[in-house]
């Protein structure tokens, strides 16, 4: 007998009162479902029930339709170190293709273990304390899942990495956020206070912190460990630009008397290594928190890139040069992109870390920085994205003239977009 593969028509079917229509144009908020919360958690779901795109899926596609630099997404446009790509090859080749133990590689943890007592004096246990990821975002979201329970509360800054919104609304939290303001975006204490109370679950913390550059005091550290400690809470601290410094060294919260046990430490490969496409992330904590994660880890990607696994195990065990190298690079295109955009008119605050940079329009006449990026590609040729995508509803105003480029990119990219976006002042 011959099968033929007959697709269904491509209609929505009827589920009885589900909000799925058996009508082709039915709106989408008829659809029920997490995805509402999540979307809407995300900003990207406008009062009308129509679903946004992120505005950085929005400016790489202006960036792309009309051959603009594309300073608006955080990924770099150079290869990371020649040994770590190798490495990855060679495992392809020796058969490292199928699944991964659940908690990853042991050739992995050992290093993610190894790294953390050579930068920072910490000796998380490779087979207890140490857990890899499908990236940072698996683990930051991982832990939000496994650790809320409805109604709980989670504090985070703002602005604040869009996924942390996405994943606090799916997972039933209330979303508490406390200002970063310019031109330092440091936290005001009696805000912080105000923020966390019993009703906080988890302290969520970006350190260096995307999108402004900043770096987290010691004195601010110090006090969300007492908060922490004081209300009980869970401190849950992204640190993906940990190696990304210009001059300061980073100081993981972990490391702070009385953090360790509350803790769970996010990082990843992608920034340090230039390898953002391979999604190879960690958590290190105590081994109760992160089994909880792990209980709910296991049930999203199970595991994950296995060849490049131990391809990341090699760059955390590169010497010391090539650490100090690559935030000494970037430091570079940092300077070379603030002083490009000061001379276009920008006022532009100082990045201290990460691969971004952010500057204010208004000297320069505009207001509204969500309307400028969509008009800069024609104006300049660059895309950037407006700092309003980071930040609630609510605070939009706030940081409403506020642009945040990306300068991980070649040198050669970051002069031209110097000299295009020099036009602004004209
Ligand atoms: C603050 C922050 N956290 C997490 C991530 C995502 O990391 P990964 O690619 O390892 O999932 C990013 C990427 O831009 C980021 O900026």
């Amino acid at each position: 007998m011959l099968w033929v593969h007959t697709p269904k028509p491509a209609q929505w079917r009827s589920y009885g009162g589900k909000g799925i229509s058996t009508h082709e144009g039915t709106s989408l908020m008829e659809l029920s479902g997490a995805w509402k919360r999540t979307a809407r958690g995300a900003m990207l779901l406008g009062a009308d029930g129509a679903l946004k795109p992120t505005i950085f899926a929005e400016m790489s596609a202006l960036a792309l339709s009309t051959g603009a630099i594309n300073l608006g997404q955080g990924f770099p446009d150079e290869d990371g170190p020649a040994e770590v790509l190798e490495a990855a090859r060679q495992a392809i080749s020796d058969g490292m293709n199928q699944y991964p133990p659940g908690i990853g590689f042991s050739v992995l943890r050992e290093a993610i273990s190894a790294h953390q007592m050579r930068f920072y004096g910490l000796a998380p246990d490779p087979d207890r304390e140490v857990v890899v990821t499908a990236g940072a975002t698996e683990a930051l979201a991982a832990a939000i899942l496994a650790l809320i329970e409805t109604g709980d509360e989670v504090v985070t800054f703002e602005p604040f990495y869009d996924s942390y919104s996405a994943m606090i609304a799916l997972s039933g939290a209330v979303h508490r956020t406390v200002a970063l303001r310019a031109p330092h975006f440091q936290p005001d204490h009696d805000d912080l206070r105000h923020a966390v109370s019993d009703r906080t679950r988890i302290i969520l913390i970006n350190n260096p912190h995307n999108p402004t550059g900043a770096m987290l005091g010691r004195e601010t550290l110090e006090l969300i460990v007492e908060l922490a400690h004081q209300h009980d809470a869970i401190i849950v601290t992204d640190e993906v630009y940990e190696h990304l410094t210009f001059g300061q060294t980073h100081v993981p919260i972990a490391t702070l008397p009385g953090a360790w046990d509350r803790t769970v430490t996010i990082s990843s490969g992608g920034k340090t290594f230039s390898t953002t496409g391979w999604k190879v992330g960690w958590m290190t904590g105590p081994s109760e928190l992160l089994q909880a994660i792990l209980a709910v880890k296991q049930f999203l990607t199970y595991v994950n890139a296995a060849p490049f696994q131990p391809a990341i195990a090699v760059g955390l065990g590169l010497p010391d040069a090539f650490f100090q190298g690559v935030a000494g690079v970037l430091q570079q295109k940092r300077d070379l992109l603030s002083s490009g955009l000061t001379q276009a008119g920008f006022a532009v605050s100082e990045s201290q870390a990460s691969y971004f940079i952010v500057a204010d329009a208004r000297p320069l006449g505009f207001s509204d920085a969500a309307d400028l990026c969509r008009r800069l590609p024609e104006l300049t040729g660059v895309v950037a994205v407006p700092i309003s995508a980071f930040v609630t509803d609510e605070n939009k105003n706030e940081y409403a003239s506020l642009v945040r480029f990306a300068f991980c990119k070649r040198v050669d990219v970051l002069e031209r977009a110097s000299a295009q976006l020099a036009g602004l002042a004209r």
